[in-house]
């Protein structure tokens, strides 16, 4: 076992707002004994429909960031980070284990389908990357992936619109050309859509659904365990949450997201 100081480190997760807070509160239940620090760039989301060059510079200056709290552990909770960044993130991790929503998310959807079709709903950006369906054919190249960018989504659900007439429309819109496709399992690429499994599980109730930020906390137990970083301590987890701007209505999106109270949080502008 590797020395307490290192175990007790925090885990660093990433996103570019608060929909990260799904990833975190998916690692709190996972990983009871591990203290978290988390950043959300809320001044400058959304990530999912800007260019790669420069959601790379936003997110190395978070890494940087995480990195100087000592962080023995980073988990890039945002989807959209994980497909155009994910590469130089690691590199830049240098040996540490870095976990992404993508990497879990394909995993879990290839051992879920029976039939090899597995609908991908993402942003924009995710969707233009292929990074669900590149991940997913490196261990089944005659799996099928639909894909299908749902923009309209990540505000509905901020509005918290969860099971709103309208937000059940879009949603219906936006599945109609993947289950044309026959598709058994949908992927959740995108921090915000585990909020809305119950609709999307009412409008599609033979589907199964990969919820990404699930997946990534049982891949972050593994990784820990199998480096021996498992934080053997009883003491209360330590959670510290930075933003880069606190805007309207922060506190209730979050603690939405989060699903308890959210404190601790600071603000800390990058760049
Ligand atoms: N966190 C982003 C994702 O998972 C959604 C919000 C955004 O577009 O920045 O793709």
């Amino acid at each position: 076992m590797k020395p307490n100081s290192l175990t007790q480190r925090p885990i660093g997760v990433f996103d570019s707002g608060v929909g990260g807070l799904t990833v975190v509160r998916a690692l709190m239940e996972r990983l009871p004994n591990e203290n978290i620090v988390y950043f959300g760039d809320t001044a400058r989301v959304p990530y999912g429909v800007k260019s790669r060059s420069t959601i790379e510079t936003y997110t190395a200056q978070i890494v940087e960031f995480l990195m100087q709290h000592d962080v023995k552990a980073l988990v890039i909770a945002c989807n959209t980070i994980a497909a155009v960044a994910g590469a130089k993130v690691r590199q830049t991790a240098g040996g540490m284990p870095v976990l992404d929503v993508i990497a879990a998310g394909a995993q879990a959807a290839l051992a879920t389908s029976r039939n090899g079709r597995i609908g991908i709903i993402a942003t924009s950006t995710t969707v233009n990357s292929n990074a669900y369906a590149r991940a997913i054919h490196a261990q089944n190249p005659q799996a099928r992936v639909p894909s299908q960018a749902c923009p309209l989504l990540v505000p509905l659900v901020e509005e918290g619109w969860l099971e709103h007439e309208v937000t059940r429309l879009t949603v219906r819109e936006y599945l109609k050309p993947l289950l044309a496709e026959d598709i058994d399992t949908l992927v959740l690429g995108c921090t915000h859509y585990p909020l809305l499994k119950p609709l999307l599980q009412s409008e599609a109730p033979h589907l199964a659904l990969v919820d990404s930020a699930l997946t990534t906390a049982e891949a972050t137990a593994a990784a820990l365990a199998e480096a021996g970083l498992l934080n053997p301590s009883q003491t209360p987890a330590d959670y510290h949450f930075y933003v880069s701007d606190i805007p309207l209505r922060f506190q209730t999106i979050g603690e939405r997201f989060l699903g308890r109270s959210l404190e601790q949080i600071e603000m800390m502008r990058l760049g």
